[in-house]
């Protein structure tokens, strides 16, 4: 088999929609970005990003496990990727500074405010009710909202 066409005319059109996509033939603004800018080093950021999305999947994780009945695993899941516990795993990798010392102090309390919420949501599921578990995890997603409505990565 010889790919080399077909790389060659994938590679042409990825230019064709390129061209099609610059700069120069767009003329939407940009629409302002009225977050606040918070700064960190390479790696707290890199670190920072990682955890962000290892957070989105534990939230689909604790929706399909509420989903099916398995509460005593949600809690397991929340306490352990999400709560109070699962704070401080960059301390080793960071010296101590971990993405969460280059919080303002405001963020800082949003961010502890979502673990918080994570290990009552734990204690919660831990209990049994799945409704009142479901009402329980509300708070740890409005803490995931406050916090990208305020802060962005600089
Ligand atoms: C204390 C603040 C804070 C909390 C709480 C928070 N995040 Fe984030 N998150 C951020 C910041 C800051 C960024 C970087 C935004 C940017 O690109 O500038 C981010 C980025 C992300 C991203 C994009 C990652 C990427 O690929 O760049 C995802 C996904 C995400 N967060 C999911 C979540 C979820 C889900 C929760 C709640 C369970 C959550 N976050 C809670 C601050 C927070």
């Amino acid at each position: 088999m010889r790919p080399w066409p077909l790389l060659a005319a994938l590679l042409l059109g990825a230019a064709v929609q390129a061209a099609q996509d610059s700069p120069a033939t767009t003329v939407e603004a940009v629409p302002e970005d009225g977050r606040q800018a918070v700064a960190m080093p390479a790696l707290q950021r890199a670190l920072l990003r990682e955890e962000m999305i290892q957070h989105t999947a534990t939230v689909q994780q604790l929706v399909d496990l509420l989903g099916k009945g398995e509460l005593t695993r949600a809690a397991e899941i929340a306490e352990r990727d999400l709560g109070l516990s699962s704070m401080g795993k960059h301390a080793a990798a960071t010296r101590g500074m971990g993405p969460g010392r280059f919080f303002p102090q405001l963020m800082r309390s949003v961010g502890i405010g979502m673990h918080e919420a994570a290990s009552h949501f734990a204690d919660v599921a831990r209990e049994g009710d799945a409704e009142a578990a479901l009402k329980a995890l509300s708070p740890v997603l409005g803490a995931c909202v406050s916090c990208h409505s305020a802060y962005r990565l600089e």
